[in-house]
């Protein structure tokens, strides 16, 4: 696994996107799979602008969310479709076809799991996922002890995601008690993971994904079973890391070929 340690946000949100960026250079039709939530906003704003610049094609681009909440209409504004097409797919000019988010609204939920799984699957796999990590260690919405070969299926959100996201909504009822979401296992068949995450609250989980046992107890762990896995943190999420000087050292001394 690829430990970068970074001064701050926006050079997190810049280290990760240029991961995001040399796959979509090595094959115009990249699959790239997308988080919501704050982290990978950084990300989507350099994406949009390196767009708007003329410098990055994503006319070819596919994109599927990690996750839906289950029971929101798909216009409230804090679904997860309403949150990729304001964030992601307007400000890149995506083709909303080729976007995808669960079906959270769906009247047969595991009906739109399995079909959700094939999707991706027809698209040819996920070249590059981007990934947040709760302060309880989920990606996705995998939370603690979800099987760490898991596939898309219904979960119950964990009280501590209900409150940490309910910034997101007028009162913590309104927070969805359920999501679809990929399973670990449909996160693992992605060729490159691209973690980022940035703040004092995610110093505990990040310590546990990387350094940690692997284990369910952090889902987030199961990033260090996969060949390319990057995760890329700010100094205040790297406080609990204990060898954070042999990833300053390691990302020092990188070289230039294996930068892109
Ligand atoms: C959202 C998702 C979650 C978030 C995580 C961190 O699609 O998959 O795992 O990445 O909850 O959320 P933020 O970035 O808002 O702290």
């Amino acid at each position: 696994m690829e430990v970068v340690v970074l001064a701050d946000a926006d050079e997190v949100a810049r280290v990760a996107a240029d991961r995001v960026v040399a796959a979509i250079r090595r094959r115009r039709s990249a699959v790239v799979g997308l988080a919501t939530g704050s982290s990978p906003l950084g990300i989507y704003a350099r994406l949009a602008g390196l767009v708007e610049a003329g410098g990055l094609d994503v006319t070819q681009v596919t994109g599927f969310a990690l996750d839906e909440y289950v029971g929101l209409p798909a216009d409230h504004p804090e679904s997860y479709a309403s949150v990729i097409r304001r964030t992601v797919t307007g400000p890149l000019g995506l083709d909303p076809a080729r976007v995808h988010v669960p079906d959270g609204g769906a009247a047969d939920l595991a009906a739109a799991a399995e079909a959700y799984e094939r999707a991706i699957a027809a698209a040819g796999g996920v070249d590059v996922q981007i990934l947040g990590i709760g302060a309880n260690g989920h990606i996705g919405f995998n939370e603690p002890t979800s099987s760490l070969s898991s596939r898309t299926r219904v979960k119950t959100l964990a009280p501590r995601t209900r409150a940490d996201n309910a910034r997101f909504f007028a009162t913590p009822d309104e927070v969805p008690t359920h999501c679809l979401t990929q399973g670990l296992g449909t996160i693992l068949e992605a060729r490159e993971l691209v973690l980022v995450a940035h703040g004092e609250t995610k110093a505990e989980a990040v310590a546990a994904a990387v350094e940690g046992p692997l284990g369910s107890m952090c889902p987030a762990s199961v990033l260090q079973l996969h060949p390319r896995a990057g995760v890329y943190v700010d100094e205040a999420a790297a406080s609990r890391l204990r060898l954070v000087e042999y990833y300053r050292h390691t990302w020092a001394h990188k070289p230039e070929w294996q930068r892109s």
